[in-house]
């Protein structure tokens, strides 16, 4: 089966949110709790940006050495030169470099021909190819980028020394079928595309960045990049615990595997979200406060039964410890009965019908019934009786 990289851009796209600012220390905590979740790459920051950021890229790059560090550059000499400086030391140096593809960057941003755009990502991979083992070149806002002119540049790039080539959804515009359709034409039409990883990254604009990296990877990609809890410039990028959760649910279907260790997903979710104050909302997928918890009756009777008639993902494969039936006003009276059990009393019945009642009256006053209530309601009923 054949296995999808993970490239983690947590600590430079996702401290592009607005609001978010790590130091040092959390940078290098964040980094080696996704050293510690098998990332095959995590990029570390933009070392030319800020000094502060160099120094968070060289630490990580010195600490971590189970995980490939990069670092992002501009098509800069100074950019790439900074970026050496922070990454010499890592384990197996790599450098990711951008350049804009698409009419509206070249002609509004960079006031580039597309000749020139060519001529500079081919002279400053090159460059970059004298310091670095790994080159990773992405034609920003690609998906927005005409086809052809896509193939003419990744086929020069790569002749140029660039070992990864990322085409990513820059502005979160492209829909599954036609990411997908993008990826398909560059493999038919680059004849030396097998030489490289080919690279997804996508936005969050239009909510579809999980679905066009799946997209992606059904196209031939080998490589996803996105952040922990989706965070990132805008509404974000995609989350990566989404897609490795996609690919192990649905392996039948994709049939690829991830190098990660499912069970440190939730750990690093609450440290991503601790560290960058960025909340995590309680219905988000794999890591949201309520993705193991059921509330109607239904559910709950359907969960106490067999658990996969409601769960298809278990808690303890990302390091939850256990689902949780969330007693309030849809619920029934088996998992009621369940929970005044775990907590230790045996009632008759009739009496727990008699608390169920009490325990209904409640919910219309409040959405979630703690265990301190229940404890109240139970107390009562037994000094009453
Ligand atoms: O979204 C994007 O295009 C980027 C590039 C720098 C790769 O983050
Ligand atoms: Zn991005």
């Amino acid at each position: 089966m054949a296995q999808i990289k993970f490239f983690d851009t947590t600590l430079r796209d996702g401290e592009q949110s607005p609001g978010v600012n790590l130091n040092q220390l959390e940078k290098l905590e964040i980094a080696k709790q996704l050293e510690r979740l098998g990332m095959d790459i995590m990029e570390a920051g933009f070392p030319a940006s800020s000094k502060g950021d160099f120094e968070s890229v060289r630490q990580i790059a010195r600490t971590i050495k189970d995980t490939s560090v990069t670092g992002l550059a501009r098509t800069f000499k100074s950019d790439i030169d900074i970026a050496w400086d922070a990454l010499k030391d890592a384990e197996e140096p790599r450098l990711h470099v951008f350049l804009a593809t698409s009419p509206i960057h070249m002609t509004r941003k960079l006031m580039k021909t597309p000749e020139e755009v060519i001529e500079t990502s081919v002279e400053m991979v090159s460059y970059a190819k004298k310091k670095f083992t790994h080159v990773e070149w992405s034609a920003e806002d690609a998906s927005r980028s005409d086809l052809d002119f896509l193939v003419t540049i990744i086929n020069k790039v790569i002749d140029a020394g660039a070992t990864v080539i990322n085409l990513p959804d820059t502005v979160g515009y492209t829909t599954p079928e036609e990411y997908g359709r993008m990826f398909r034409y560059v493999r038919e039409n680059v004849p030396n595309i097998d030489r490289v990883d080919l690279s997804a990254h996508c936005h969050d604009d239009l909510g579809m960045a999980v679905a066009n990296s799946i997209a992606a990877i059904e196209n031939g990609v080998t490589q996803v990049e996105g952040t922990i809890n989706g965070i990132g410039e805008r509404a974000g990028n995609a989350s990566l615990e989404e897609i490795a959760l996609a690919l192990k649910i649905r392996n039948d279907h994709y049939q690829h595997g991830t190098n990660l260790d499912l069970k440190e997903i939730k750990r690093t979710s609450d440290l991503v979200s601790k560290l960058t104050g960025m909340v995590v909302p309680a219905n988000k997928a794999v890591v949201g406060r309520n993705a193991f918890a059921h509330e109607s009756g239904i559910h709950q009777d359907g969960v106490l039964k067999d658990v996969t008639t409601y769960e298809i993902i278990t808690p303890e494969m990302v390091g939850v410890k256990s689902n949780n039936l969330v007693l309030g006003k849809h619920s029934g009276r088996h998992a009621f009965k369940d929970k005044v059990e775990q907590m230790g009393y045996k009632l008759s019945e009739e009496k727990i019908m008699e608390a169920f009642k009490t325990f209904k009256a409640l919910t219309d006053s409040k959405k979630e019934v703690t265990d301190d209530d229940l404890f109240t309601i139970l107390t009562d009923l037994q000094t009453d009786s």
